[in-house]
């Protein structure tokens, strides 16, 4: 079985001093975070990501930090926008596409496509997310992250028969990108996910703001590989 993958978005939440709070707390357990085939990827939002990046260089611990945006367009005169280039030196991943984004800030397919470009041009990896098998989907993807709709923050997971069929016509249109899925995943759902065959592992909101959850989140994906 490949490596599973577990990518934390947290949103627009957590000061710096809180984001250094979570990643203290994670380096005192940092232990319990070697796992052999479980990659870990956390995206706070753009203030916390430099401390992030330091806290994880400093205690060596086995974790990758992601953007959770990124501009359409390269450095330069953009007011208030994140270049790729910019994140590189702290990012391996972005996630682009994500229904929030699409919903509240305009993010089209046409910028999807011109941010994917930008990530792809600084050699980081995208993790696309969709929101049904029908998505568009596009060379450059890395990972897909299926989240629909009506699973993201509310408590009501997709059901694993579902995931499994969207998953199918996932992989059938994008075979060689990671598949992921995204939508409400705490420490009781997670479990009813891990035997779905095509699934790489979760992009967690809610739940990845506690260090303690988080953890028990990755360990819970790292006994797919004994399943
Ligand atoms: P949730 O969010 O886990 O809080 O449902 C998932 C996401 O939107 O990435």
């Amino acid at each position: 079985m490949s490596k599973n993958l577990i990518v934390a978005n947290w949103k627009s939440h957590k000061s710096v001093d809180e984001t250094q709070q979570f990643f203290s707390r994670i380096a005192e357990v940092k232990n319990e975070l070697q796992y052999a085939n479980t990659e870990i990827v956390i995206c706070p939002s753009f203030i916390g990501l430099e401390i992030a990046k330091r806290i994880c260089s400093e205690h060596s611990l086995p974790i990758k930090i992601g953007s959770q945006n990124v501009s359409a367009y390269s450095e330069g005169a953009y007011t208030g926008e994140v270049a790729a280039s910019q994140l590189s030196q702290i990012v391996k991943y972005i996630i682009i596409g994500h229904s929030e984004r699409r919903n509240n800030f305009g993010d089209t397919e046409e910028t999807i496509q011109e941010k994917i470009q930008q990530a792809k041009n600084e050699n980081l990896s995208v993790i696309l997310c969709v929101q049904g098998p029908d998505t568009p989907v596009y060379e450059g993807v890395d990972v897909i992250a299926y989240e629909p709709l009506s699973a993201i923050g509310t408590g009501n997971p997709d059901t694993p028969e579902n995931v499994t069929t969207v998953l199918q016509t996932l992989h059938e249109r994008s075979p060689q990108s990671l598949l992921l899925y995204g939508g409400s995943v705490d420490k009781n759902s997670i479990h009813s996910f891990l035997t779905i065959e095509l699934l790489s592992g979760f992009l967690v909101g809610g739940a990845s703001l506690d260090p303690d959850t988080f953890i028990h989140l990755v360990s819970a994906c790292e006994t797919r590989n004994s399943y």
